[in-house]
């Protein structure tokens, strides 16, 4: 039976790089003969400016139909002043927990070619390879109770960090196995020197740990050193185990460490493997329409919809191979270039496609 991929380019640089991934898909569609059926459907600012909702809801019945989505980016300062539930994160939010993806895998790795484009010295960052499994599906984003009172002096606004033992076990579970294929490391980050359910956090983790997993190594690290660690040498961890709200925070610093935001993709599964594949940067107002952002992230995020989603692991491959050989040739994206000669978006996905050609 074909796999439904549903493609929400969004706004903002998110329908330029999904445009690139979609020109990729195409090619390896046709090239491998794979029985696949897309969709595109917009999200997020665009949606709203058209049907008056971020996510509209034939969005979310597709969403649920599909083996795979990829999604470009939401937002922009213009719909900032929007209700709540009108904002374009919300379909971001929404896809998350109506479809339960509540494992965020955030790679962040080097190509060494590109160790001068980060904000670290060369010695410190060579080779980096870290993963961020960050829970995607609770914690403080989704909380309750939550709110802004105002009908009291003064006005106050509140949120709520809550974890139960099976969200923490299935997420801690998540990072042991993929530290499996790794280097066998997990750091699980908190603040349990401050927060109880951060301390919870850090009793569950041990005993999973205790009980199944004592073969790899487990750390604990508080959430601000480990944001220092990570700028002071990286290269000490391998899975980093988070929260949603310091997954969020570590996994920005993590990947601007790798010389561009614009470089790493990302996946968010549920517990059977379908999922949202989405580029870990932004949607970028400010460079929107100008052919210049880089398409990498989001190609990557294909790769991984390949790989985990959709049972095309060597295509996949290909794909990845295919982007470190742009690299390796010298070609680079604006964000990543010295600023004169650059590749534009429009020209990227064709450089792709011939690298797996030659491949
Ligand atoms: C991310 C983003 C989102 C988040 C925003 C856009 C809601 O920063 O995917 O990291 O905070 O999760
Ligand atoms: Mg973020």
């Amino acid at each position: 039976m074909s796999k439904k991929i549903l493609i929400l380019p969004g706004d903002g640089i998110g329908q330029e790089v999904t445009s690139s991934a979609l020109q990729i898909l195409e090619f390896i569609v046709d090239k491998f003969n794979l029985d696949f059926s897309t969709k595109i459907l917009d999200v997020g600012g665009t949606a709203y400016e058209k049907f008056g909702s971020p996510i509209p809801e034939d969005v979310l019945v597709s969403a649920k139909e599909a083996d795979a989505i990829l999604f470009g980016a939401v937002g922009a300062p213009k719909w900032d002043s929007l209700e709540w539930d009108k904002r374009p994160e919300q379909a971001l939010l929404t896809l998350r927990k109506e479809l339960d993806l509540f494992a965020n895998l955030r790679p962040a790795f080097l190509f060494n070619e590109l160790a001068d484009a980060s904000s670290l010295k060369k010695g410190v960052i060579e080779d980096l390879d870290i993963l961020i499994v960050r829970e995607l599906t609770g914690g403080l984003y989704f909380g309750e109770p939550r709110g802004i009172d105002k009908s009291v002096t003064p006005a106050f606004g509140f949120n709520t960090m809550r974890y139960d033992a099976d969200e923490i076990n299935r997420i801690a579970k998540i990072a042991f196995e993929a530290s499996q294929k790794r280097k066998n490391k997990v750091c699980s980050v908190d603040k349990a020197n401050v927060l109880e359910v951060s301390r919870f956090w850090r009793e569950t983790v041990t005993d999973l740990h205790n009980k199944n997993f004592s073969s790899q190594e487990l750390s604990h690290m508080l959430a601000d050193n480990a944001a220092m660690q990570l700028v002071i040498d990286p290269n000490q961890f391998d899975v980093i185990l988070a929260s949603n709200l310091f997954g969020d925070i570590l996994s920005d610093i993590a990947a601007t460490l790798t010389g561009s935001i614009g470089m790493l993709p990302s996946a968010s599964l549920d517990s059977s493997f379908k999922g949202m594949y989405e580029p870990c940067h932004g949607s970028a107002p400010d460079i929107a329409q100008q052919d210049i952002a880089n398409p990498l992230a989001m190609i990557g995020s294909l790769s991984m919809a390949l790989k985990y989603s959709l049972g095309e692991e060597m295509v996949a491959s290909k794909i990845d191979l295919a982007i470190k050989n742009l690299i390796k040739q010298g070609f680079r994206t604006k964000d990543i270039s010295n600023g004169e000669n650059y590749l534009k978006t429009s020209e990227v996905a064709q450089k792709i496609i011939e690298n797996i050609e030659n491949e």
